[in-house]
């Protein structure tokens, strides 16, 4: 994976998984995505930085802030973009996902964002693309959603500065299913976090999660305990296949985010939701609303983050704005 998503020289070619990327790398996202941060903020917001290059955007399943951010990000660069109707394009007549790329190759496409429910599509599509062409994993089944982690990264330091050995970082539900979670976790890790703690009812925890270098709390109030930051996570309810919880109301009771527990945390911590969010379900809506939440802070971080991972891929060097 590390050498499909790496040139020789070692810049970024795709980017489909922070897992076995090397720190430098990560790190010269979070730092391009701060020199982008600062024409979010200019009443001109474009930079002519991607202008004529193509990034076609496919979602094949449901999303919100990914594809806007996502499309708003290739904007912000001045690339033409095309948005694919997955659901009235011809893979919904049985035209494969090879076949797919092949034609959106020959109109000239430079860039393709993808999200699929299966886990590897981004990975399939970076391997069959035709040189000179970057592939963005924007969510492959419940195997990866790197630049949702690198936004949660880039949150992080916005708030806590960039040692992050110095943070406690927890990680708090569905993590069985949850692409975000594998991802964050591998980058934090990558950035030498000082404690990654997860915490998750037995059944929503992949079996050899320890093995990810996390610690593994049952129980929410213990894992909160001084931390620097909290991440929840939602149910992914439609990965779900079977019974995994006893109910929504118990479920909310053991392992909701509310704001009296947050008093066991550091009294600056902050919270996280990668969204949407489950309201009474992960996280009281209080909390969720309130002055510690950095979760829409999240969502307009994305653009930055994305149009870094952008510029990066297709070949420029860090921006000269
Ligand atoms: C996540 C996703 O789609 O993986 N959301 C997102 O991209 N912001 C998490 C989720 O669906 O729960």
């Amino acid at each position: 994976m590390r050498s499909l998503q790496l040139h020789s020289d070692g810049r970024l070619k795709h980017f489909l998984s922070t897992e076995g990327l090397p720190r430098a790398v990560l790190e010269e996202i979070l730092n391009t995505a701060d020199a982008f941060m600062e024409t979010s903020g200019r009443a001109i917001k474009s930079v002519p930085l991607l202008r004529g290059r193509t990034i076609a955007m496919l979602f094949f399943e449901g999303s919100t802030r990914t594809r806007s951010t996502f499309e708003l990000a290739a904007k912000r660069l001045s690339a033409d973009v095309l948005t694919l109707d997955v659901g009235l394009s011809s893979t919904s007549k049985g035209e494969t996902l090879l076949d797919t790329l092949r034609n959106l190759e020959a109109m000239h496409c430079d860039m393709f964002v993808v999200r699929h429910a299966d886990s590897g599509a981004a990975q399939f599509f970076a391997s069959h693309a035709r040189e000179g062409v970057a592939v963005l994993n924007a969510g492959d089944g419940r195997h990866a959603h790197p630049t949702q982690a690198m936004l949660d990264v880039y949150t992080i330091r916005r708030h806590k500065g960039p040692d992050f050995g110095r943070l406690r970082v927890v990680i708090v539900g569905d993590v069985l299913h949850s692409r975000v979670a594998r991802s964050q976790i591998h980058a934090l890790n990558i950035l030498h976090v000082g404690e990654l703690r997860v915490v998750a009812p037995a059944t929503l925890l992949p079996e050899a999660v320890q093995a990810l270098g996390v610690t593994v709390f049952d129980d929410l109030d213990e894992a909160l305990v001084d931390a620097d930051v909290v991440i929840g996570l939602r149910l992914q309810k439609e990965r779900m296949r079977g019974a995994f919880l006893p109910s929504e109301g118990e479920y909310f009771r053991r392992y909701g985010l509310t704001t009296e527990r947050l008093a066991l945390a550091k009294p600056d911590c902050i919270v996280m939701h990668p969204g949407p969010m489950n309201r009474g379900v992960e996280i009281a809506s209080d909390l969720a609303d309130g002055p510690r939440s950095v979760i829409l802070e999240q969502v307009g971080n994305g653009i930055a983050v994305r149009m870094a991972v952008m510029a990066l891929c297709l070949g420029r060097p860090r921006a000269s704005l």
